[in-house]
């Protein structure tokens, strides 16, 4: 098993350059299907969530050359095969090929998805908005049949904001005959980048990014290039380990636009941050005051940005208020933080840091991506060493974190036991 160690109370100072966003890239790369010809994609991230999409688009007989942060994708002589379970229980977004290849072929046979334990997460929503299309269903388990004569556009009108379903929605409308009006769709900036993606190969989507898409149905899509987005919870990862050890620690390479709502918590806590075009520098600051937080879809405060901002209220004094309203089993960071010193009560959905409370080293484990996120900023400023086991799974959304946070004065190695 791969697990770090950090050797914390470090300063970090000097500048990380943020990837390409996790969420937008995984979403383009089963949407590149859709085209008829090639397509390229720039600003792709090093992590292991790229490889596992990758080999399903190699086991679907796809041509995929990826090189440094950039994959082109020839699809021409694609089969619509059934991806095995093993693939498709990798990653959530294994499901976006559901989309796809329903949208292309009217016909998809694959698994349920896999993804971080943070939650139930049933893909009801995606399901509903194929059969509006046209599609009938046959579940059996976790398997599913999905088939129609001809998609024809519809209205869809999810329930909550998915950012999964308003996805597979676009995805599955876009060669359907016809219009579609998505209603109650999730606004994220990843939904813009793909909205854009499927536009710039001749698509018809208009409203990306707010909670009313119209798709109207094209019969081809042509090569084009398209770039991923920076990742906004990568950076707001960073920033906020420049807010807990930071000496003008600089992120570059981000839209703060994106990250406005985590900005505006930290200056209500009083972080010391100066905000740029495209990047930020933050320092960490004293008697940083306690906040209440609620994570909501875009543009609210992201729930995957609420895991990483937990170690940071344990600095705070006084007791802050964290409602997750997403998903039901985000807090399974909790029980490591108070291991290592803090004082975190949970109460149904709502967490109560009381702090601030000094963090020790200790063994812990990384249950899922941003638990893992917040346990390596907890590592950051506790003091002696830390063990993160089961890294993997922050190995599968930050790219290369070992080598950006030694750039910048981590103490921390990988190691194998
Ligand atoms: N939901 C349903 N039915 C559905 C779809 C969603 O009940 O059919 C519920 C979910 O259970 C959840 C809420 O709606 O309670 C929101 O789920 P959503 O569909 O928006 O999440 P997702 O598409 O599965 C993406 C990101 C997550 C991120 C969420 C919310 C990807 C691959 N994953 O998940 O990212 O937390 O949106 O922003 O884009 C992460 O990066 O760590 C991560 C988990």
């Amino acid at each position: 098993m791969k697990c770090l160690k950090i050797i914390g109370d470090q300063k970090l100072t000097g500048e990380i350059k943020i990837s390409g966003a996790k969420n937008s890239a995984v979403a383009l790369i089963p949407a590149a299907i859709l085209c008829d010809e090639a397509v390229t994609i720039e600003n792709i991230p090093n992590i292991s969530d790229i490889k596992a999409l990758k080999e399903i688009l190699e086991f679907l007989d796809a041509e995929v050359v990826l090189n440094d942060d950039l994959i082109k994708i020839d699809v021409t002589n694609i089969q619509n095969k059934e991806i095995p379970e093993a693939l498709s229980n990798k990653l959530r977004a294994s499901y976006y090929f559901m989309a796809a290849l329903l949208g292309k072929y009217k016909y998809v046979e694959m698994y349920f998805p896999g993804g971080c334990n943070i939650g139930a997460r049933p893909i009801d929503q995606t399901l509903k908005a194929f059969r509006k299309l046209g599609a009938t269903i046959e579940e059996d388990n976790n398997h599913f049949k999905i088939y129609a004569d001809e998609l024809r556009g519809g209205n869809v009108y999810l329930d909550m904001p998915s950012v999964g379903a308003t996805v597979n929605t676009i995805l599955a409308a876009v060669k359907a005959k016809g219009e579609t009006l998505l209603q109650n769709a999730a606004k994220e900036p990843e939904i813009v980048n793909i909205a854009t993606f499927l536009n710039n190969m001749g698509a018809r989507i208009t409203g990306a990014g707010t909670s009313e898409i119209r798709i109207i149905g094209v019969e081809k899509l042509h090569s084009c290039f398209a770039e991923v987005i920076p990742d906004r919870i990568e950076a707001g990862t960073y920033i906020i380990a420049g807010a807990l050890k930071g000496d003008k620690l600089k992120i570059t390479n981000i839209i703060p636009e994106h990250i406005d709502s985590l900005i505006s918590k930290l200056q209500e806590m009083g972080v010391k941050i100066e905000i740029d075009d495209d990047c930020v520098t933050v320092s960490q600051t004293d008697n940083l005051k306690s906040v209440k937080v609620k994570t909501q879809g875009y543009p609210g405060f992201a729930t995957d940005l609420q895991q990483p901002l937990t170690t940071l209220l344990t600095q705070c004094q006084g007791t802050s208020y964290l409602e997750e309203t997403i998903y039901e089993n985000r807090f399974q960071n909790v029980s490591y933080l108070n291991e290592m010193g803090a004082n975190i009560s949970i109460n149904g959905r709502m967490i109560e840091v009381k702090g601030s409370s000094k963090l020790f080293g200790r063994e812990v484990c990384a249950t899922d991506l941003r638990a893992g996120a917040c346990l390596v900023l907890a590592a950051l400023v506790a003091k002696g060493e830390t063990v993160i086991k089961d890294i993997d799974h922050v190995l599968r959304g930050y790219e290369n974190i070992l080598e950006k946070l030694s750039l910048v004065g981590a103490k921390i190695s990988l190691e194998e036991i």
